[in-house]
């Protein structure tokens, strides 16, 4: 195979944009042929893309090596699992279902040669990647503790008011922490590792008229006695997009714009050791260490995928590590409901089972009928 025959499954805002970037010539080695939506789509296809209104009929059409699954997060299992059942590659968008086990029944289903991918497209952000660089080749030392205020997802009421599924407990399982910060979840265990206990606070429906969560406050525990901080928000203007990660050796801190390291002369641990002065600290130096940022994050990892089935490139963001992230959402949520710390690796039964009793009272919502103003590129704050 020298070009993957690739199916876009969901055609909302997001999966248009995917199909965009590929008939605009963004993904190399790669054509559309065919897309699934429910309905027939109201735009013109490109020509030679045939359409299916059956995700099944799709799959099975013999016309696709790959689908992108790019619909509401409740049937991302049911969809992708199928998928990877009959054999296809699949990149999944996020998150990778409602919950932990639910990630877990359809990462089982992988089998050998299959590709299997997320798309956690912030790893690809170059100051997300230049941290998680640094931090792997050791600039900043052992890590004492991270914190990561992410106030900057405010989303207004008709974001919520004309979609039936989002922030609900049966569409998403959950809301600010399975939706807009799944990336900042996957990208902070992807530097920082994953902890090994979470104390977690939420409120629900506090800014806007949804079930779910929109405002979240976490404590994390590592195994080397780090901690992190998670501050999260949909209801605040402007909002705070900060993530600081301080290690024995030196400091990153970002603003999403710019990236600063500050780095010790000297150990902390070792200094505070060995000096004779009672207020002195080690001397330190400060240095804009911010990459060039010109990548399209979507399309990044949409090539990475095709080359992941053509030449077994690496994947970016593998669906057996994107589980992380909905482990952290979950076990925020669980603690909040226990008003209890959770340790990690979360039960994934147990939590399924508290989130059973919110999906059973949840209904979608009926959509409202109004115009609403979308440009998806504001939505990457
Ligand atoms: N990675 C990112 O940056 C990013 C950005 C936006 C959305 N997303 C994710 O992408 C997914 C879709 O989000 P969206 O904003 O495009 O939602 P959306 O509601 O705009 O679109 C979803 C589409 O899927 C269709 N659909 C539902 N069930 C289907 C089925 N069985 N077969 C075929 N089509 C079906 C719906 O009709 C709708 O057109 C969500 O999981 C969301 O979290 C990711």
């Amino acid at each position: 195979m020298n070009e993957v025959r690739l199916g876009i499954i969901g055609l909302g805002n997001i999966g248009k944009q995917h199909l965009n970037h590929v008939v605009d010539g963004l993904i190399h080695n790669c054509e559309v042929s065919a897309v699934c939506s429910r309905q027939k789509p109201t735009f013109e296809l490109p020509q030679g893309v045939k359409h299916y209104c059956d995700y099944k009929k799709l799959i099975n059409s013999g016309d696709c090596d790959a689908v992108l699954v790019a619909t509401p997060s409740y049937n991302h299992c049911e969809i992708g699992g199928y998928a990877l059942d009959k054999g296809l590659h699949v990149l999944m968008e996020k998150p990778i279902g409602l919950s932990v086990l639910e990630g877990e029944k359809v990462i089982s289903k992988v089998k050998k040669n299959q590709i299997f991918a997320m798309m956690l497209n912030q790893r690809t952000d170059p100051i997300y990647a230049k941290m998680k660089n640094m931090v792997s080749a050791g600039s900043i030392g052992a890590i004492q503790r991270s914190q990561w205020t992410a106030t900057h997802w405010f989303r207004p009421e008709i974001y919520f008011a004309v979609s039936d599924w989002r922030a609900t407990w049966r569409g998403e399982g959950g809301g600010l922490l399975v939706n807009q910060c799944i990336h900042n979840l996957d990208t902070f265990q992807w530097i920082c590792g994953m902890p090994s206990e979470v104390n977690g606070h939420c409120e629900y429906g506090k800014y806007h008229d949804i079930e779910v969560e929109d405002e979240a406050t976490a404590y994390f525990k590592y195994n080397n006695g780090a901690t992190g901080v998670f501050v999260a928000s949909t209801g605040e203007v402007p909002g705070i997009n900060r993530f600081d990660i301080v290690g024995d050796l030196g400091m990153l801190s970002t603003d999403s714009k710019t990236l600063t390291f500050t780095q010790n002369e000297i150990s902390t641990a070792k200094f505070s050791k060995n000096t004779h002065d009672m207020f002195s600290m080690p001397g330190t130096t400060i240095t804009d260490v911010t990459p060039p940022n010109s990548i399209n994050q979507h399309a990044t990892i949409i090539n990475n995928f095709v080359a992941a089935i053509l030449n077994r490139e690496p994947l970016i963001a593998p669906a057996n590590e994107g589980i992380n992230s909905m482990a952290l959402a979950n076990s925020i949520l669980l603690s909040s409901w226990q008003n209890k710390p959770i340790e990690i690796p979360i039960d994934s039964k147990h939590f399924q089972t508290h989130l059973n009793q919110y999906i059973e009272k949840s209904t979608f919502r009926e959509k409202a009928n109004i115009d609403a103003v979308i440009e998806l590129d504001k939505s990457y704050r």
